[in-house]
């Protein structure tokens, strides 16, 4: 008999599904403290929560029955997935319950900003009659932004078009040519796109990248009395930022659902009438909290009976002698992954395609281009994506993944080439393993080269002309930035052509130092590219 806890409030439909499915048997407690849900763990095979559990390494660390943790929504930052991953334990979602109900709520609340309808309400409830103060603003016609055009995004959009608003929006990883299908006005930076709205709603996970991605420079580049939503995660949006252009008439008010922190603690933006504000509520439906339960019950029988894995985040440790081989060939590849990822500079990525060329394509490569996938979305998409989720992630994205092999050699004993098609044009890398752990970048776009792929990369595009390389080094050792390596790659081999370099650094340069290199009048480009240190783990692996 397997055991599953359940520590949040879940819905009646889901612990039906479970108190019949033979072979699993309930433990439902809610309200327990932190050191209760450990005690609780031990007896467990599975849990299901929601957001009101965190599952914290202290918790999961050395609980030896617990196999599966099962998340009825979306959100697992209160997981800690590296944790979960290190126990064995098997982390999924169910993405796509509370979609609809989401995405309602955010159209609800673009709504009832427009016409003031909260503050309206609460002047009522205050005896007051006050007609001309709640004069609003009609939403056909008007310029929607959506930030995020995932599953929630998409689904603002269609909706927000059924009210005859024009939509534009802004997403790395949908294709132009999706976008166009679904009517979507697609820009390549956010930057693009925010002085033409109206209306601007965020709906990305909240990453190192979209933190703080609607902040005081981009409210002074919208159109003045724009309305911002919110219903993503508290601080996509600066809430400070936002207090203060709201302050200043910049931004005429805002809808928010999610704060920095929950409850809110910021005092200005409490008191702020312009902000129309819920606690967190997106996912509130009796439909999608039973959509979510039924699903999560479904998921947590499937995997304990029937070992079915479906919307893994993370994935179980991957071991024995086979994996042990291929550890080396999957850092190689999710290396090459984050190296284009960051290589590409807002070009909206419709294909991307990876060779393997002699020894290596006999081998498992399906799971080393998962290895790739997750490197090319991970900064997008942060702890969600894995390598069992992300070819099916970067699908749903419009983002088709070609894998070709040859069992013929070229320099080298294997090889894999890796090549990302944007609208802007396409980057290729190449890179290749030393010994059982080296792994090295052997060609970029046209250029051969040899670099290793670790640390703080500098890559600079010149013409390869006599004096630059002393240039660089008096630079960056004007700006105390140490350089490990130095790797140059020419496209003629002769001096004079285009070439590229690729520099190991100690540490990141500053932006003037940067700017310096980039004022030379023979440098064409230059790129930070920031790669896990050499000894890092994968991020789904088990390292000892
Ligand atoms: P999703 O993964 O389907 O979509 C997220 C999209 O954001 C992806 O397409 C991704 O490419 C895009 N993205 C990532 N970084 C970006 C960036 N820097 N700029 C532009 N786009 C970027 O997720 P979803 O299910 O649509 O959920 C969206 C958000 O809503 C998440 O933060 C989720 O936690 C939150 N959510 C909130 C509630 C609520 O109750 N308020 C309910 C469900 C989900
Ligand atoms: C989610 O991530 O699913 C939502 O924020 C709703 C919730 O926390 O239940």
């Amino acid at each position: 008999m397997f055991r599953v806890l359940i520590t949040d409030s879940l819905s009646p439909a889901g612990l039906k599904i479970l108190d019949e499915t033979p072979g699993i048997e309930t433990d439902v407690r809610s309200g327990l403290s932190p050191e209760e849900v450990k005690e609780a763990l031990k007896e467990a095979d599975g849990i299901i929560i929601r957001s009101g559990t965190k599952l914290t390494p202290e918790l999961l660390d050395g609980q030896e029955r617990l196999k599966v943790i099962v998340r009825a929504g979306v959100g697992v930052d209160n997981i800690d997935l590296p944790a979960a991953t290190r126990e064995g334990i098997v982390v999924m979602n169910t993405p796509a319950g509370n979609t609809t109900s989401t995405a309602e709520h955010a159209i609800a609340l673009m709504m009832a900003l427009s016409r003031n309808i909260g503050p309206a309400s609460a002047s009522m409830s205050a005896g007051k009659w006050d007609r001309k103060k709640y004069t609003g603003s009609q939403l056909s016609g008007k310029t929607l932004a959506v930030v995020g055009l995932g599953r929630i995004g998409l689904s603002v959009a269609k909706r927000a078009q059924g009210l005859e608003m024009k939509v534009v929006g802004y997403d790395p990883f949908l294709s132009p040519d999706r976008a166009s299908e679904l009517g979507i006005e697609l820009y390549r930076d956010v930057d693009e796109l925010i002085p033409l709205c109206d209306y601007l709603t965020v709906h990305t996970p909240l990453t190192d990248e979209t933190r703080s991605l609607i902040n005081k420079e981009r409210f002074a580049k919208m159109k003045k009395g724009v309305r911002i939503i919110n219903c993503a995660r508290g601080g996509i949006v600066n809430e400070e930022d936002l207090v203060e252009a709201i302050e200043a008439g910049q931004v005429a008010g805002a809808a928010l659902d999610v704060y920095t922190s929950e409850p809110p603690q910021n005092k200005r933006l409490i008191a702020e009438d312009r902000i129309l504000k819920t606690p967190h509520l997106g996912a509130s439906t009796e439909e999608a909290q039973e959509m979510v339960a039924v699903e999560a019950a479904d998921i947590i029988s499937g995997y304990l009976l029937r070992n079915e894995i479906r919307y893994a985040i993370n994935m179980a440790p991957i071991s024995g002698t086979e994996m042990e081989d291929m550890r080396t060939w999957l850092d190689l590849t999710h290396r090459l992954g984050l190296l284009l990822a960051q290589l590409n500079k807002g070009g909206c990525v419709s294909k991307a395609k990876i060779n393997y060329r002699g020894e290596i394509s006999t081998r498992k490569t399906k799971l080393l281009t998962s290895s790739f996938a997750t490197g090319l979305l991970e900064s997008a998409m942060n702890d969600s994506v894995n390598i069992v989720n992300a070819e099916v992630l970067a699908h749903d994205r419009g983002i088709e993944i070609v894998e070709t092999s040859s069992k013929e050699t070229s320099s080298f004993s294997s090889m894999i080439t890796v090549t990302l098609e944007t609208d802007q044009g396409s980057l290729t890398a190449a890179g290749t393993t030393f010994g059982n752990d080296f792994v090295r970048l052997v060609r970029l776009d046209d250029f051969p080269l040899e670099a290793f792929l670790d640390g703080v990369l500098l890559i600079y595009r010149h013409r390869d002309v006599p004096g630059l390389i002393g240039f660089i080094g008096t630079v960056l050792g004007k700006h105390d930035v140490n350089i490990a390596n130095m790797a140059l790659g020419r496209s003629i081999n002769q001096s004079g052509g285009d070439s590229i370099a690729v520099l190991n650094l100690d540490s990141e340069p500053s932006k003037e130092a940067l700017k310096e290199i980039l004022d030379h009048k023979e440098v064409t480009g230059v790129q930070i590219v920031k790669l896990p240190p050499a000894d890092d783990c994968l991020p789904w692996m088990e390292c000892e």
